[in-house]
C-alpha cells in the first residue's frame, strides 16, 4: 500500500517520506478499511513536532486519526458492519503506530462508523476527533435544548461542528470567528449570532444578544486567552467546556469568581472518553450525519473542507495546517474510492 510516515520527529519537509508499505494483516475483531480521505488534525502536527514533550512513541509512525472509505476485510467476529460499507474512522493513530494517512489502515471494530451515502468521503474524514470533541463539549453536562451556546472559534475545524451540533441539540448559537469569509462558514454552519473577536467586544455584543442575562455554555479552544470574557458572560451555573488553551497553556484561574457563580470547568480531551460518553458520542454523531435525532430543527449536513492534498504531499499539507493560515478541515486524499 502507499503510505506517508516519519521515522523521527522534526520539520515536515525532512522527516515526511512518502512511498510503499507492506499492508497489515487483520486479526479478530479487527477491520481493513480502504481510505479514501485521511484527515489531518492539529494533534497530529503536534505529534511530530514533539509539542508539549510528546515523545516519538514509535519507531515508524503513518500519522493521522481520521479518515474515510470502504470496508474491504473483516476479521473474525466482526458482525455490524459489511464489505463495501462506507464508513468513517476516528483515533486510528492513537496509542498505535499507523494511522489514516495511507491508502488502508486495520482497526479495531470500534473505531469504525458507518458513513451515510449523503456526507462526501472528504468530509467524513474530518468527523473524527472534531465532532467527538464537540459533542463531549456540548452535552457533558446534560441536554442543551432551548439554551444559548458560545462557541468561541467558529470556524475552527472543533468550532464548526459544534456549532452544527448545538443546533442539532436544540440550543441558539453564538460564535466568535476573526474574519468575514469565516463569519460566512459560521453563519452557513448554523450560528444565529456571529462576532468578530478580533475587531469587536465579545463580551458586550454577548451581553447585549442575550439581554444581560448571558450564555449557558462555552464550547472554549482558548481558555487562558479567553478567561475575561468567560467571567462576564457565563451565566451562574453555567458550564464552560474547553478543549485546548495553546496560547496561554498555565492560565491564572480567579476561583471565587467562578465559585460564587455554582459554575462547572469541564475539561475535554476526547482520546480518553469514559465508555459510556464514547458511546453516547458515537450514536448521536450517526444520527446526526444521517440527518436524525435533531431536537432542534432539522438541518442539512454543512460540510467544511479547506483543503484537499494529495498523499505525496503530506508534508506541504502539513506545513499548511501548521501556518495559521489554514481554515477549519485539512485533508489528504490517499485514493481515488468516492
Ligand atoms: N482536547 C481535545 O480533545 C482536542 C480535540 C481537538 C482539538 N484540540 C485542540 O484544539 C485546538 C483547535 O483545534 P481545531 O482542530 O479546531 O483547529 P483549527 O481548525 O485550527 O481551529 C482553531 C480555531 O480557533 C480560533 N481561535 C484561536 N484563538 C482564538 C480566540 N482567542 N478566540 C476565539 N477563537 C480563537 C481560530 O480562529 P482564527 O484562526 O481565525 O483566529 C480557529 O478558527 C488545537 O490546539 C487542537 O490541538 C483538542
Amino acid at each position: 500500500m502507499k503510505a506517508a510516515w516519519y521515522r523521527r520527529q522534526g520539520p515536515a519537509q525532512e522527516v515526511i517520506e512518502v512511498g510503499e508499505m507492506p499492508s497489515s494483516p487483520v486479526g479478530a475483531g479487527e477491520v481493513r478499511v480502504r481510505l479514501a480521505c485521511s484527515g489531518l488534525n492539529p494533534s497530529d502536527i503536534k505529534r511530530r513536532k514533539g509539542f508539549n514533550g510528546q515523545p516519538h512513541a514509535f519507531p515508524l509512525i503513518i500519522p493521522n486519526s481520521d479518515g474515510a472509505g470502504v470496508v474491504a476485510e473483516l476479521g473474525p467476529g466482526v458482525q455490524r458492519l459489511a464489505v463495501g460499507d462506507r464508513v468513517w474512522v476516528y483515533s486510528a493513530q492513537w496509542k498505535r503506530p499507523h494511522g489514516t494517512n495511507a491508502e488502508e489502515v486495520v482497526l479495531p471494530v470500534q473505531l469504525v462508523q458507518p458513513l451515510p451515502q449523503r456526507v462526501s468521503m472528504a468530509y467524513g474524514a474530518c468527523v473524527g476527533i472534531p465532532a467527538l470533541t464537540a459533542h463531549r463539549a456540548l452535552f457533558a453536562d446534560g441536554p442543551i435544548v432551548g439554551q444559548t451556546v458560545l462557541v468561541q472559534g467558529g470556524a475552527g475545524a472543533v468550532g464548526h461542528c459544534a456549532i452544527q451540533m448545538a443546533r442539532w441539540g436544540g440550543a441558539k448559537v453564538i460564535a466568535t470567528v476573526s474574519s468575514a469569509a469565516k463569519a460566512e462558514s459560521a453563519r452557513l454552519a448554523g450560528a444565529d449570532h456571529v462576532i468578530n473577536y478580533q475587531k469587536e467586544d465579545v463580551s458586550a455584543q454577548v451581553m447585549q444578544i442575550t439581554q444581560g442575562e448571558g450564555v449557558h455554555r462555552i464550547i472554549e479552544v482558548a481558555f487562558g486567552q479567553n478567561l475575561p470574557i468567560t467571567q462576564q458572560v457565563l451565566r451562574p451555573h453555567g458550564v464552560i467546556s474547553c478543549y485546548a488553551s495553546d496560547a496561554q497553556p498555565t492560565p491564572v484561574l480567579p476561583f471565587y469568581a467562578f465559585m460564587m457563580k455554582n459554575q462547572t470547568l469541564r475539561w475535554v480531551f476526547m482520546y480518553e472518553l469514559q465508555p459510556d460518553a464514547l458511546l453516547s458520542a458515537l450514536s448521536d454523531i450517526c444520527l446526526w450525519l444521517s440527518g436524525a435525532g435533531a431536537r432542534g430543527t432539522p438541518r442539512p449536513i454543512v460540510e467544511h473542507v479547506d483543503r484537499v492534498f494529495a498523499l505525496e504531499e503530506t508534508a506541504q499539507a502539513h506545513d499548511y495546517l501548521d501556518s495559521g493560515q489554514a481554515g477549519a478541515n485539512v485533508v489528504i486524499r490517499v485514493s481515488d474510492i468516492t
